[in-house]
């Protein structure tokens, strides 16, 4: 057992020109051009100086849901650039950094996202990760030959099939099996090169992949689902989970049931990392910081606030005025736990509807604070030290001020306090998470995937 002290997480979370919808329009950044290479090679490069462990591009492959062309001509959605081609290009102006990117496994196939995200961590020398999502919306659906999303649960099952498919494509090639022995014309040890002839509910894959297994032998997985369906897939297969939280006792709680069924899995549960996603409004005094919270309040549109509410909760508010408190609300079909929390965050905190689109459209489901370097310090150490989390996915509300603000002002004290590194202490992201280098399934079972052959 090592006398290390146990040590945070850390991520960012990089949106657009920050996640906060009145962010884009905060003068203390001032707008950026979301389709600028240079801003994030900015914000990589500082997240990195940070010694963080992750910088983390979410996507969605069409646009979010909002009602109404006026509120959405007030949301910097109008672009973003796609996740795994910006990661190619970080992983060129940074060294150390881990780079996460969401892909969604609803609308692609395995071979082709097990050879980018392999490409993309023999580019990056190991420091990849891939955000497993299974999508939310109709939207990304009709870009893609349907009317409807696939239902919930069974895009789940779709995304356990897809991942172990990607997890074998990565084992195709041996570590070792490619040797380049001029002296005997050999370039490969043709005994190392497996084929996979998977043929399963979903996918008829045959391998082996056209990409030598990656340098951390499986880039990093992470999942963010909430429901059981999403939080069983974690548990099975995640390294790290993302997840929206608003308060203590129900992060516990979600960060106890990760641990346990990722036990019921056999695995070790200090091997899933549980990251809830937190939003910092800082200031020199809690006076400033609340002074710069109402300010970015004041940033947002009633109209926007009310549609992204009705969209997050799938539910028509239209008859209900913002002072009005939250009707009952039916069940939906997917994202139920998204609903359930913003319900439940409605009726604990007693909040009408006007106040609680704010909250929403701001954080989603997850927690957003402000205060001083310091009290923002204690609130991490008090998550980390209590069984909430095994750190934080810091989501800037505006760009590049909020992350430098964390970075300059926060992440010295979590340092003073050895709640976080002051180096870097791997190469890898899986070293620097304190992960192991997954065994070659193909080795330790030699029955999968040795015949036939792709050259007989
Ligand atoms: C921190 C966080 C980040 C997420 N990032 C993405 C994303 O980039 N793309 C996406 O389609 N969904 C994303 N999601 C949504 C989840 O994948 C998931 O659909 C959601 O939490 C609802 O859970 P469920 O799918 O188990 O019902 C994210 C969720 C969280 C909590």
């Amino acid at each position: 057992m090592s006398n290390q002290k146990r040590q945070m997480i850390l991520a960012t979370f990089i949106h657009n020109s920050g996640s906060h919808p009145g962010g884009w329009r905060y003068p203390q950044s001032g707008p950026v051009d979301q389709h600028d290479f240079g801003h994030y090679a900015r914000l990589a490069q500082k997240a990195e100086q940070g010694k963080l462990h992750v910088y983390f591009s979410g996507d969605s492959q069409g646009f979010p849901h909002i009602k109404g062309k006026d509120a959405f001509a007030t949301t910097d959605y109008a672009g973003k650039l796609e996740p795994t081609t910006l990661l190619a290009a970080l992983a060129a102006v940074t060294s150390q950094i881990g780079l996460v990117a969401t892909v969604s496994t609803t609308f692609n196939e395995p071979y082709s996202i097990a050879r980018r995200f392999a490409s993309l961590d023999h580019i990056s020398n190991g420091r990849i990760g891939w955000n497993v999502v299974t999508s939310t919306g109709s939207i990304e659906a009709r870009n893609f030959g349907f009317d409807e999303i696939m239902d919930h649960d069974r895009r789940y099952d779709r995304a356990e099939e897809f991942v172990n498919v990607v997890r074998n494509l990565w084992d195709s090639w041996e570590d070792g099996s490619i040797t380049r022995d001029a002296a005997s014309g050999r370039y490969f040890d043709p005994e190392m090169v497996h084929q996979l002839n998977h043929a399963g509910e979903f996918f008829k894959v045959a391998g082996p992949l056209n990409v030598a297994r990656p340098p951390q032998g499986h880039p990093v997985i992470v999942q963010a689902g909430g429901s059981p369906a999403g939080r069983a897939l974690a548990a099975r297969t995640a390294d790290m989970i993302f997840t929206a939280q608003n308060e203590l006792s129900g992060a516990k709680d979600f960060y106890k049931d990760m641990k346990s069924r990722a036990k019921g899995f056999g695995r070790n549960p200090d091997n899933l990392k549980v990251i809830p996603s937190v939003q910092f409004i800082i200031g020199g005094t809690e006076a400033e910081a609340s002074r710069k919270q109402e300010e970015l309040l004041e940033l947002i549109p009633e109209a926007l606030a009310l549609q992204t509410l009705q969209v997050q909760i799938g539910a028509d508010l239209s008859h209900c005025s913002p002072d009005d408190y939250l009707p009952e609300i039916p069940k939906t079909e997917g994202g139920q736990w998204v609903q359930d929390q913003i319900v439940k965050m409605a009726r604990d905190e007693n909040l009408r509807i006007g106040e609680l689109a704010k909250r929403v459209v701001v954080s989603r489901a997850s927690l957003i604070r402000s205060g001083t370097p310091e009290q923002i310090a204690d609130f991490c150490a008090e998550w980390f030290t209590e069984g909430a989390a095994d750190g934080f996915s810091v989501t800037p509300n505006y760009l590049p001020d909020n992350l430098e603000e964390f970075i300059d002002q926060v992440v010295p004290i979590l340092q003073k306090r050895g709640l976080f590194r002051t180096d870097y202490e791997g190469g890898t992201l899986r070293e620097n998470i304190g992960l192991e280098r997954p065994e070659n399934s193909f080795v330790n079972d030699p029955a999968l995937g040795c015949e036939p052959r792709i050259w007989q």
